[in-house]
């Protein structure tokens, strides 16, 4: 068997919140159904800031806010389709599609637990999976995915790294530096 080729790396430097939101954005505004991105960092770097970012990207309405779970590990963000989407076939999307935002870091580890969950139903689901601690994942975590790292950079500051594991996101931020002719 081949390894897979080494993922492409994209790297960012928002040098404050207001640049990593509209990173987050940007990359809310390019994600297709299906979509499993992980974001990785330590606390505080900003992955539910980033998470929220890409949930305005996706269109989804400010009065579902996205936010930071004291409890719960699954959180579900359907936006104006829920009827639409719930028990519906695979289709294509009318407008916007569902975020479900995965905040791990309270969960045990084991992949049983996951299961319970219906984690499945989330990786390859319709909508678009956004992950916090992904590592808890453990073999569970999707080969064809989107790895984003966040570190600090100063205070304010962070780099903010993409590897695209066979997700497509290196031809799509191409085509959407092209449209926008830079
Ligand atoms: N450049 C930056 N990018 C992201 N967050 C920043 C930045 N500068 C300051 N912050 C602050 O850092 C905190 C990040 O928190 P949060 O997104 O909850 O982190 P995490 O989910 O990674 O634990 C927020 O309070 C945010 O306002
Ligand atoms: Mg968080």
């Amino acid at each position: 068997m081949t390894a897979p080729p080494e993922p492409q790396v994209i790297d960012f430097s928002p040098n404050d919140l207001a640049a990593l939101q509209a990173l987050g954005r940007r990359l809310g505004k390019l994600v297709a159904r299906g979509d499993v991105i992980c974001l990785n960092g330590p606390l505080g770097a900003g992955k539910t800031t980033m998470t929220q970012a890409m949930a305005q990207g996706m269109g989804l309405p400010a009065d579902q806010p996205v936010t930071s779970p004291t409890y719960g590990i699954i959180h579900e963000h359907w936006g104006k389709h829920q009827e639409e989407y719930r028990g519906a076939p695979r289709r294509e999307h009318q407008g916007q599609l569902p975020l479900f935002h995965l905040d791990l870091y309270r969960l045990g580890g084991a992949e049983e637990e996951l299961l319970e969950l219906g984690i499945e139903d989330y990786l390859y689901g319709d909508g678009v999976c956004v992950i916090e601690w992904p590592d808890r994942l453990g073999q569970l975590k999707p080969a064809v995915r989107l790895e984003v790292e966040i570190e600090f950079s100063g205070p304010t500051g962070r780099r903010v790294s993409l590897r695209d594991h066979a997700a497509g996101w290196t031809a799509r931020l191409a085509r959407e530096s092209i449209s926008q002719g830079v």
